[in-house]
């Protein structure tokens, strides 16, 4: 039987759950309970019908009068959520904060370093080609002059997919299949990445990017090679470096020689960065060796031509002190986003 008590009871309630409500679906929900079609209140409000008739009138006001202040709350709670105010949290945020920027990605560091080396050498007429990273041992160790049997192909153990094609070890494979469908002047430059059956250390890693250059032309001399380095060198490392060319041994190259760049933190003096010597290794390089023109099919007493090929993450840890090569590809986002927010990088 519907009476005072009941109704009050019900208001009780009903104004405690529209109160605690503290998100859009709690308040929902007590409004559904109480106020809906099928509420508490409504459907007391319906029973009215039941009670004694001299009870109706009082009771039905009573129930109106609670209907009315029950959704009166629901109003005002509603416009208390929609503007963020709630007693339980009366300060929502400081509004004078700058807003949360999107996250944006940015190249990869050995990427960036990629570009900017390939923009110095189209500066300087070089093109840009490129080759597969699972190459024929034909063209990364036999037309460059590594006969099968030879002990120069030792220091370049890589991963093979079986006994003819391997994953390439060097950039320079890309010469000959170059060379193969062009004929001279030729003046390309060939970023990629490059295998070996390395165990990684702070300075190796079995997987890791060279840029190979090669020029061919008539009267191509070592003078030519070293203009272009120079030229590179300085703009990269800032004009007061060095170059300094050492004999060396490379299959493909006669003569060869590794090069050194003076030390860009001592500037020669000897200092931990160079073990002391004042000098840093950045490269191999050469004239090409004659065999490889046999390869080809070039004519070699008509042309002369010289190669190259950078470590491109040892260009990238001098240029930018990185001290592990294997950080570049740990795809540590705390290593990586350094790079994007660095002045000219966008
Ligand atoms: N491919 C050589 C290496 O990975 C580097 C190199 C040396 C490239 C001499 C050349 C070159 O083009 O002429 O060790």
């Amino acid at each position: 039987m519907i009476d005072g008590k009941i109704i009050g009871e019900l208001e009780k309630s009903a104004l405690e759950e529209i109160s605690k409500a503290v998100n859009f679906k709690e308040l929902e929900n007590a409004r559904i309970n109480y106020i809906g079609r099928k509420g508490k209140i409504t459907s007391t409000l319906r029973a009215i019908g039941k009670i004694p008739e001299e009870k109706r009138p009082e009771m039905g006001q009573l129930i109106n009068d609670v209907k009315i202040k029950v959704s009166n709350a629901y109003e005002a709670k509603n416009s208390e959520l929609s503007s963020g105010l709630s007693d339980k949290d009366p300060y929502p945020g400081d509004p004078t904060l700058p807003g949360r920027k999107n996250w944006q990605g940015g190249l990869h560091v050995l990427h960036k370093v990629t570009k900017e080396i390939k923009e110095i050498f189209y500066g300087m007429g070089y093109s840009l080609t490129e080759g597969p990273d699972v190459e024929l041992d034909y063209y990364n160790f036999e037309a460059l002059n590594f006969p099968s049997d030879h002990p120069s192909r030792d220091a370049q153990d890589t991963f093979y997919i079986n006994r003819d094609i391997l994953m390439r070890t060097q950039t320079s494979p890309v010469q000959v299949r170059f060379m193969e469908k062009n004929t001279p002047p030729v003046r390309i430059m060939s970023p990629g990445r490059v295998y070996r059956n390395e165990t990684p250390d702070p300075s190796h890693s079995a997987e890791f990017f060279q840029m190979e250059g090669l020029y061919v032309d008539k009267n191509v001399s070592m003078v030519d090679l070293k203009n272009d380095l120079t030229f590179f060198v300085k703009t990269y490392f800032g004009y007061e470096a060095k170059l300094r060319f050492r004999p060396h041994f490379f299959p493909f190259t006669e003569p060869s020689a590794e090069v050194d760049m003076s030390c860009f933190v001592c500037k020669g003096e000897g200092c931990s960065v160079c073990g002391k010597t004042g000098w840093i290794e950045i490269m191999g390089a050469g004239m090409v060796h004659p065999n490889v023109f046999r390869f080809v099919g070039y004519e070699q007493d008509l042309y002369t031509g010289f190669a190259f090929g950078m470590g491109i993450d040892r260009i990238a840890m001098l240029k930018y002190g990185i001290n592990d090569i294997r950080h570049f590809l740990n795809n540590d986002l705390r290593f990586l986003e350094q790079f994007w927010r660095q002045k000219g990088w966008e």
